[in-house]
């Protein structure tokens, strides 16, 4: 059998004279791989007697040990022999120009823009602000607002139930409509009231002009001598405002809703000819809102007397006024939350102080 002395002097010497990566795993293989010299040499004990077995068994664990420890020294210094040579050649060169770095500013999405410039709009004509939560009681989302479980307006609002009660036992929904806030105010406070009210309404539906989740503005006067001249004038004045044209025509078309009587759906005067869409031109109507007379069980739900109050509601799509005053296309894409869309249709936040007029920027 092969001295280990030798053997040993032999290898170390291969190794230490290794100078890149590839040879050392070449003697690796070579020396301690499976079919290696050393592995071979292992195999071989089988045939000596068991003293010899012993004495030369340990010898080759040793050697096996020395090889190993050896291999994988050099390794590591190859690797940062290797290393350290790169980083000589891909010095950073300190004298290029500087590159510009893209700085990512955000941008106020349109229906927070929209909001804002309603809200502006109302707070100048002594509207305050109201609130109302998003999950709502069947009562307040429907029942209270004259829309009776029977009732066909119900299924028109394709209303997201949800699967648990209240602690009182009552239905809940996510609202289908701010008017909700109408009741919870009047059930709080005493007449008169003049305020709107922004925020999320969801209705399980979804194609190029519904998404599930969109926001309205609910708007509610209440007072002894409100009437619909009134309603006529504060929305007259809200849509010219609002699309920055003085000369805006709107008109009242009689409609329904469970809520009001007489009930109307405002539209205003748009052109439909190009491709584009323009509002305050032509000879098209476009609606944009709902309105009417509070009914009166509606004010007597909220325990307020109908012979001495009155008013008028209104109810907006921010959306849809967000898509027509900026030229937006498709509502789906308001929510993809995709950032380039953002940049493209978003509000800088230098334009605050002109908050109600987006357009004249
Ligand atoms: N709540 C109605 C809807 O979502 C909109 C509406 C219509 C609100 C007429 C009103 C109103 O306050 O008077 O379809």
């Amino acid at each position: 059998m092969i001295d280990t002395v030798i053997l040993e002097k032999e290898i170390l010497s291969a190794i230490n004279s290794a100078n890149d990566q590839d040879i050392i795993e070449k003697i690796r293989v070579e020396e301690l791989g499976k079919k290696g010299r050393i592995s071979l040499l292992m195999k071989e004990l089988s045939h000596l007697s068991p003293e010899d077995k012993k004495e030369k068994g340990s010898k080759l664990n040793n050697l096996k040990n020395i090889i190993s420890d050896s291999i994988s020294k050099k390794k590591n210094e190859l690797v940062d022999v290797e290393l350290n040579k790169r980083l000589l050649k891909e010095r950073v060169d300190v004298s290029l120009p500087v590159q510009a770095q893209q700085t990512i500013t955000g941008k106020i999405h349109p229906v927070s823009q929209v909001m804002d410039e309603i809200s502006e709009i109302f707070g100048s004509l002594g509207y305050q602000i109201n609130e109302g939560p998003d999950i709502e009681t069947e009562h307040y989302n429907f029942n209270a607002l004259n829309i009776p479980e029977s009732h066909p307006a119900r299924q028109m609002h394709d209303t997201f139930y949800l699967p648990n009660k209240n602690i009182n036992d009552e239905s809940l929904v996510l609202r289908t409509h701010t008017s909700p806030v109408q009741v919870r105010t009047m059930e709080k406070e005493e007449p008169p009231y003049k305020f709107i009210s922004p925020g999320r309404t969801y209705r399980c539906d979804s194609d190029q002009t519904h998404t599930p989740m969109f926001h309205q503005i609910e708007g509610l006067v209440v007072d002894e001598k409100t009437h619909l001249g009134h309603l006529k004038w504060t929305l007259e004045t809200f849509f010219k405002s609002f699309f920055e044209i003085d000369t805006i025509k709107i008109q009242l078309r009689p409609s329904y809703f469970p809520f009001t009587e007489p009930s109307l759906e405002v539209d205003v005067l748009c052109d439909r000819s190009g491709s584009v869409l323009k509002v305050g031109e032509g000879s098209d109507w476009l609606e944009v809102a709902g309105a009417g007379m509070v009914h009166s069980e509606v004010l007597k739900a909220a325990n307020i007397d109908p012979n001495k109050y009155q008013g008028f509601a209104f109810g907006l799509g921010v959306d849809r006024l967000a898509q027509l005053k900026y030229g937006i296309p498709d509502l789906r894409t308001f929510f993809n939350g995709d950032v380039r869309w953002l940049n493209h249709y978003g509000f800088s936040f230098l334009d605050i102080p002109t908050l109600s007029r987006g357009l004249k920027k």
